[in-house]
């Protein structure tokens, strides 16, 4: 049992959205990908389950600012940093900017997609808070089945905009 785990015997602690977790380590391996105790343990569905592979982004989170999938992340990784997932980045009442752009541009369609693609893009505003088009290309490497691009990249131009005038 003791190779099979990284962690000391007891709970695990993680950060997520601000919060210290404590997890059984009954409940969650430590080799165990970091979307599957979002989702699965904890509850927290807001992060998406697309490829599994690191190939499509559905599952992007924060990770100390950069943006992680999580689907191929042990939680052995992630211990001791800073997690974010969707569920920590803005709410109903007070909304993080890019989710204010989102709905500006109305850009989901199917939304299975759209969590990931607003991790990815607050990761990127906040390495850099002015993006142009090729970083946006470059950052958002997230795939979208309904095609969203143009409207994910004018919102995350609108947030940036936002944002500037928040610093001013
Ligand atoms: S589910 Fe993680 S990248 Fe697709
Ligand atoms: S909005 Fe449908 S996959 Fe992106």
């Amino acid at each position: 049992m003791a190779a099979r785990h990284a962690f000391e015997a007891g709970a695990m602690k993680l950060s997520i959205n601000g919060r210290s977790v404590a997890v059984d380590d009954a409940a969650a391996d430590a080799r165990m990908p970091l979307l599957w105790l979002l989702r699965d343990v904890l509850n927290l569905t807001g992060t998406k389950y697309g490829c599994g592979v690191a190939a499509c982004g559905a599952c992007t989170v924060q990770v100390d600012g950069a943006a992680v999938r999580a689907c191929v992340t042990p939680l052995q990784a992630v211990q001791g940093k800073a997690i974010r997932t969707i569920e920590g980045l803005g709410t109903a009442a007070a909304p993080h900017a890019l989710q204010q752009a989102w709905v500006e541009q109305q850009v989901p369609q199917c939304g299975y997609c759209q969590s990931g693609m607003l991790m990815a893009a607050a990761a990127l505003l906040e390495a850099k808070p002015e993006p142009s088009d090729a970083d946006i290309d470059a950052a958002i490497t997230n795939l979208c089945r309904c095609g969203t691009y143009p409207r994910v990249r004018a919102a995350i131009h609108g947030a940036a905009r936002r944002l500037a005038a928040r610093r001013r």
